[in-house]
Parts: C-alpha cells; structure tokens; sequence
C-alpha cells in the first residue's frame, strides 16, 4: 500500500471543510486542512452568515431606538446617534472571534493547516503554497463566490458584492439591489434601518425563490410596510457609473419600456456559484457538471476514488449548517462509520425581522405529489408575539392527508429561526401533525404557534 502524508487532506476550511478536517482528527486519521484565505472559517464566518448577522443585529437595535419601537414601551432615549465605525467594529471583532476559534479547534484536534491555494497535481497529490503532500482521501471544500452580472463590474465601491455591502463606510442614500433572494433582502435590511431608501430589482414576479408561495408573498408585503420599493419581474440591463454613482436601465423582464435608476450603491446579489478556481480539477481526473458543480454519490465521493467533495461545491442548497452535516458525515464514511444527512430536512432561515423560515416542501410542491392538509396559525393570535409587539407572520404546517406526517413547516415569525429547529427536529423523527399538536409547548412562548399550526391541521386550534 502507497504510504501518504495525510490520511485526510480538506481542501477549503468553510463550515463544510473545517468540520470535516476536526470530525475526521477526531475518529483518529491524520489530517490536514489547506485555506487560501488568511483565516479560518470560509465564506460563512468571514465574509457571509456571521458579519451579515452581526449588522442585521445591531441595525435592528437601532432602528428600534430611532423608529421609536423603544420609545414606546418606555425605554426613552433622548439623543441618539448612528456610530458606524463602531457598528462595523463588532461586526470585526465577532469574526475575528470566531474565526481565531476555528484555529484554536485544529490546534486542539491536531488538525493541521497548510496556508495557501490547494491544486491538484494528481488524485492524491496536492500542491498547496511551497508544499506538496499527498493524501489517501481528499476533501474539496472549496465553497462558491458570487455569480456575475454580465457586464457589470464590481468595485466594492459604487457596484458592490455581499462582501462590499457588508462594508460600506457610509450609509447610501440610495441603494438599489440587484436580485431579491436571501442576500438582497438581508443586506437590504441592515441598510433600510440605518436610513438608506432601498429598492430591490428582482428578475422573478415575487421575491425568495424556492420558499413557499404565500410566504413569499406575505414576506414581500411585510418589507414593503417596512420601506423596501421592489421593482419585479424586472431586469437590469445596464449599469453605468455616474458621478459618485450609478445609473441603471431595467425594463419589464418579459421585454417593454426602458427606464432608468439612480443609485448611490448597487448590490448585485444573483446567487453564488460553486467555486473550483485555481484547483486543477483536470489533473485529478474529475470533471464538473453544467452548473460547474462537482457530483456526488450518496456517500459524498465523487467518480474519482478517494476524492469526496462536500458543501457549496456541490449540488444542493448553499447553506452554512447543511456544509457543517455534509462535513461530519464525509469523514465518518472516510473512516469506514455511516456517515447520511438528510436531505429532505434541511431548513432555511432569512434573517430579516420578522425571520422567514422553512423545512421541507412548500406547498406547492406538496400538493404535486399528493393530497395534503394544511394548518395556519397566526402570529397576531400568540400571546408572547402579541405581548412584544411582533404581529407579523404566521405559521403553516403541511401534513400526508392520509398518513398525517409532516411534509413541510413554514414560518414568518420575529425567533423563525430558532422555531423551526423543532419543526425539522419532528420530521427528522417522521412526525405526525398530531405528534406535534400533543407535544407540550411552554408558555408564553412563539413556538406555541407550531403547535396550533399542528392542531389547525386538523381543523382544532384553540387560540383561533
Ligand atoms: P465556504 O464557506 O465558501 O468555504 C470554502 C473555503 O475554501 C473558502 O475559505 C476558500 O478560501 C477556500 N478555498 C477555495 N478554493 C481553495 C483552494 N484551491 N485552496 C485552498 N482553499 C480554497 N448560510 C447559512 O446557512 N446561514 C446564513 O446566515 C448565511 N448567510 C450568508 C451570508 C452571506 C453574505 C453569504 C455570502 C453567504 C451566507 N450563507 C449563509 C451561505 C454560507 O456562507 C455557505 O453556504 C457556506 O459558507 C458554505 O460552506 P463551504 O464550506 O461549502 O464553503
Ligand atoms: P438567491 O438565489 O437567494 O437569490 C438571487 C435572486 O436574484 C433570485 O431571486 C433570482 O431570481 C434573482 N436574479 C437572478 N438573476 C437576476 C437578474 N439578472 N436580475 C434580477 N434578479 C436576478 O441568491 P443570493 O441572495 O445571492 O444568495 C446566494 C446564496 O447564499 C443563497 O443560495 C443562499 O443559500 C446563501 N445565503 C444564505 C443565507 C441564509 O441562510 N440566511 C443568507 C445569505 C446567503
């Protein structure tokens, strides 16, 4: 047998390489991770979910104190200001913790880093900086970057990507996003509540694709009342700067009318791709498919033995925890365990306020498949997000209409994100409507509303 440096060599320390390099150190294999970045962490912690949380956070708790939210339930503040520098500075200081902790993890799991841009020089040879080692397995972790706008270059000045919008040094007075998924109206939101107009031009006749229909829509209601223009079934069809700005020209996406808009800052947020840049896939006999993705089999190998592939690189939702279970499961099959992940219950969370979160199918694909039954529930009718002034949203079980399992649960709701865990928690374990129905709730909280969302199924909630 061949003898190699590493037992497991990751190539991209994101939330999907990270936890595959420490789960694989843990079930005691030799393991290295290489990271062209400076840090640790990938896109997700020092560039994505953990900076974007950070500025959604404190936008939210400033626009509470200038909107007058707090004002109103007695917290007066007589002068407040907006101190950027410092917003922007926790936002620095949560990454640089977090990140600085990923390095302490290899440290304690013996993971070792290799600093620089892996490529392959053949299936189980790897050149990363000035080193060449060798590996029985290699991971591709490689994550995904920003899809392009064809003709429109970004500055991270004037035309920004997600990494730019994170960054601005000054509040735009007009920003003008480009694409109304998941980044757009994030971003969007941090930069509405410090007091940008912000207008969102999305090429689709309603706003985040692939989540259910009616929540898409009472999502787009809800940021319309909050001051978001949206502009949909648009496109951009050019995007020139002008003077410290931009002027874009959009017309109907389906052809018409040209106009155009002035903006301070455009955010071009069309989707990420899978990034393979650099890796030399050629020499390690692996090709991509269409979308430049790299296949995988059920057990995340891909057609090239010994090479597994796991994350944004592959097929599937772009999504930190689903990269983070892809990882754990990767290196447990590497040595020799079961490592499967579901990916039937993978939830989404938009990080707006309210959250907009689902797991499952939404009901217009549940419905494809079969007969259903659906319950709703709504937040204006549960006690503690009436309590704390949160009105907005509501949420929806889907049930088998004959066996009652679970298909899909979906909410808009201030604490989505964290309601529903125990919605992919209860499908994960092939719940019924009624499971969830006659699980005891703890009140005065929000999840209550899964439970009489669950009873409302089968047409009995108590609250409504
Ligand atoms: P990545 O995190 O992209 O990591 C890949 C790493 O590989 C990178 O660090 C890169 O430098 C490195 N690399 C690439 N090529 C090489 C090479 N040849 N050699 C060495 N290193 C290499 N997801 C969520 O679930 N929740 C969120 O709230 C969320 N918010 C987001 C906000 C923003 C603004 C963005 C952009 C994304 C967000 N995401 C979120 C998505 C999430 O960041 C990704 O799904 C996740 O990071 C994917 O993990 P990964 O390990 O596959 O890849
Ligand atoms: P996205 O896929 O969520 O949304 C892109 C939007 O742009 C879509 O609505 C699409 O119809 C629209 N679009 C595409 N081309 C267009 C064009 N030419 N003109 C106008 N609109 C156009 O992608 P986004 O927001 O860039 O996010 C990328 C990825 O990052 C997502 O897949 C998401 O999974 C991940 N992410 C996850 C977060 C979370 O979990 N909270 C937060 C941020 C990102």
């Amino acid at each position: 047998m061949a003898d190699y440096d590493f037992d497991v060599l990751v190539i991209g320390a994101g939330p999907g390489g990270y936890v595959a390099a420490i789960r694989a150190a843990q079930l005691g294999l030799k393991t290295a991770c290489a990271e062209a970045r400076e840090t640790l962490g990938g896109t997700c912690l020092n560039v994505g979910c953990i900076p974007s949380k950070a500025m959604l956070h404190a936008s939210e708790l400033f626009q509470e104190a200038a909107s007058g939210a707090l004002a109103k339930l007695g917290v007066k503040i007589d002068q407040m200001s907006l101190d950027l520098d410092t917003m922007h500075g926790q936002r620095r200081d949560a990454v640089n913790q977090l990140t600085g902790g990923i390095e302490y993890l290899f440290k304690k799991n013996k993971v070792e880093w290799l600093k620089g841009r892996a490529a392959f020089q053949d299936a189980h040879t790897v050149a990363v900086g000035n080193r060449t080692v060798t590996a029985k397995n290699i991971v591709i972790a490689t994550g995904s970057t920003v899809t392009p706008l064809p003709g429109v270059e970004i500055d991270q000045q004037v035309v920004v990507d997600s990494t730019g919008a994170l960054e601005l040094p000054k509040v735009p007075g007009h920003l003008v996003v480009i694409g109304g998924g998941v980044i757009g109206l994030e971003l969007g939101s941090v930069w509405r509540r410090l007091g940008a107009k912000v207008t969102v031009v999305e090429y689709l006749d309603q706003v985040l694709p692939g989540m259910d229909g009616e929540v898409r829509k009472e999502a787009n209601k809800i940021f319309k009342k909050q001051g978001f223009e949206f502009k949909l079934s648009t496109k951009v069809t050019k995007v020139e700067r002008q003077g410290g700005g931009a002027v874009l020209t959009v017309e109907p996406a389906a052809g018409g009318a040209a106009e155009t808009i002035e903006a301070d800052v455009v955010l071009v947020a069309i989707g990420r791709r899978a990034n393979t840049d650099g890796l030399a896939l050629d020499k390690s006999g692996l090709a991509l498919n269409q979308r430049g993705q790299i296949e995988i089999d059920h057990d995340f190998g891909t057609q090239v033995p010994g090479i597994w592939a796991i994350g944004d690189v592959v097929p599937g939702p772009m999504l930190a925890h689903k990269a983070e279970d892809e990882g754990i499961a990767v290196a447990e099959n590497i040595a020799g365990l079961t490592g499967i992940v579901n990916h039937d219950v993978i939830p989404g969370v938009v990080y707006t306020a309210p959250e907009i979160a689902g797991v499952g199918l939404t009901e217009e694909q549940a419905r494809e498949r079969g007969k259903v039954k659906v319950g709703k529930f709504p937040m204006l009718a549960n006690s503690r997000a009436k309590t704390n002034h949160e009105p907005d949203g509501f949420v929806k079980v889907i049930a088998d209409a004959d066996s009652d399992r679970v298909l899909g649960v979906w909410c808009i709701a201030s604490v989505a994100g964290t309601m529903i865990a125990q919605a992919a928690q209860a499908m994960e374990f092939g719940a019924t409507s009624e499971d969830i129905a006659y699980t005891c709730h703890a009140h005065p909280t929000h999840s209550e509303a899964i439970k009489e969302a669950a009873m409302a199924v089968q047409g009995k909630p108590i609250h409504m």
